[in-house]
């Protein structure tokens, strides 16, 4: 899939009615392009992932007349394409979205390959549904207005294809630009999730680094991607020492700064209790990675995994 001008991109949208649309993204971006269209605004895509604007967005649509026949598109980060395409899965049953991503992290991850949701109390994405996008725009001009941390963020996602696929390492060694690292990426998300769309087997390992990702994202105030990194970071520490020099190498060709956090280390292991890719309730599961690109499935017992981040080697993590 190849990135196309932002002025291409939205003459593809004009065959569109309905839109689910990061406000900050529609200021900076398409204000002046989309007139005359069924706009929901999201002011503030992360908080809003909740059953409470789930409804408020189905309802807003409904009472626009929207048909089963029609499209909701659903243009911005991650956030955004998560909640947009959860509402298009359930919407009277199910319409068809198509997917504009336009932060990094949802370029080469959130946007692709049809996992939608929203997050509770309990943790991120507990409710949603598998709602393949019937077509994805790409327009790498979005990127221009995103902040450091956006960017940064991105990269921390980009990382965990560092150790996935070897060519993606190649790319990121060589300090190719975005413009080839994010089709690279797509074209292997879109492979995995081609063979195991519903994540019951290959697509697992696409997780790598989120399982203790998830749980620091919840306990601090860190970005998505950049938890990840962390995650995939502790993750090594746990499973692949021999794997972090690579990762420090992937982290200098990327520029991520990652930073410190202290996370409180009971909320954390509520967390990871929570996780809904556990397989029972004493058992945490993780994807390891034991030579580049060479990946595992493990559960871990819960009480083993309790003892061994209060070992020394983790205390920096933790309060
Ligand atoms: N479904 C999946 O497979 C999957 C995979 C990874 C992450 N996710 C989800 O994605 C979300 C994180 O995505 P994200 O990092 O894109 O976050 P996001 O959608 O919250 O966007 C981050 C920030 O960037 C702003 N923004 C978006 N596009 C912009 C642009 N072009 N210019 C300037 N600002 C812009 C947004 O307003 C927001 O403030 C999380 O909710 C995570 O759970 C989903």
């Amino acid at each position: 899939m190849q990135t196309v001008s932002l002025s291409q991109l939205t003459n593809q949208l004009e065959d569109y009615e309905y839109f689910v649309i990061d406000k900050k993204v529609y200021d900076l971006h398409l204000a002046s392009s989309l007139i005359d269209k069924t706009i929901y605004l999201l002011e503030n895509p992360e908080q809003e992932k909740t059953l409470q604007s789930f409804e408020k967005i189905c309802c807003f649509f409904l009472d626009k007349n929207i048909k089963r026949s029609d499209t909701l598109v659903c243009i911005g980060g991650g956030a955004t394409t998560d909640l947009g395409g959860y509402v298009a899965s359930s919407l009277l049953r199910g319409i068809e979205w198509v997917s504009v991503p336009t932060t990094l992290l949802a370029m080469i991850d959130a946007a692709i390959g049809g996992k939608v949701g929203i997050n509770t109390s309990h943790g991120k994405n507990m409710i949603g549904s598998f709602h393949m996008p019937k077509r994805e725009l790409l327009s790498s001009d979005f990127l221009e207005t995103l902040d450091k941390t956006q960017i940064q963020s991105g990269k921390g996602e980009l990382l965990k294809y560092g150790f996935l696929s070897k060519d993606i390492f190649q790319l990121i060694e060589e300090k190719s630009s975005l413009d080839q690292i994010i089709p690279a990426c797509i074209e292997y998300k879109k492979d995995i999730v081609e063979k195991d769309f519903k994540e019951s087997g290959v697509r697992e390992i696409l997780n790598l680094g989120h399982t203790f990702g998830h749980a620091i994202e919840k306990c601090s105030e860190v970005e998505h991607g950049l938890a990840v990194a962390l995650g995939i970071k502790m993750n090594l520490m746990f499973f692949s020492t021999n794997l972090l020099v690579m990762f420090e190498k992937l982290i200098e060709s990327l520029e991520i700064s990652l930073p410190e956090i202290k996370v409180d280390r009971e909320e954390f292991l509520e967390y990871l209790k929570a996780d809904k890719k556990n397989k029972s309730k004493d058992k945490i599961r993780f994807v390891t990675v034991k030579e580049a690109s060479q990946t595992n499935i493990i559960d871990i017992d819960l009480k083993n995994l309790k003892e061994q981040l209060a070992e020394k080697a983790y205390a920096s993590f933790f309060r």
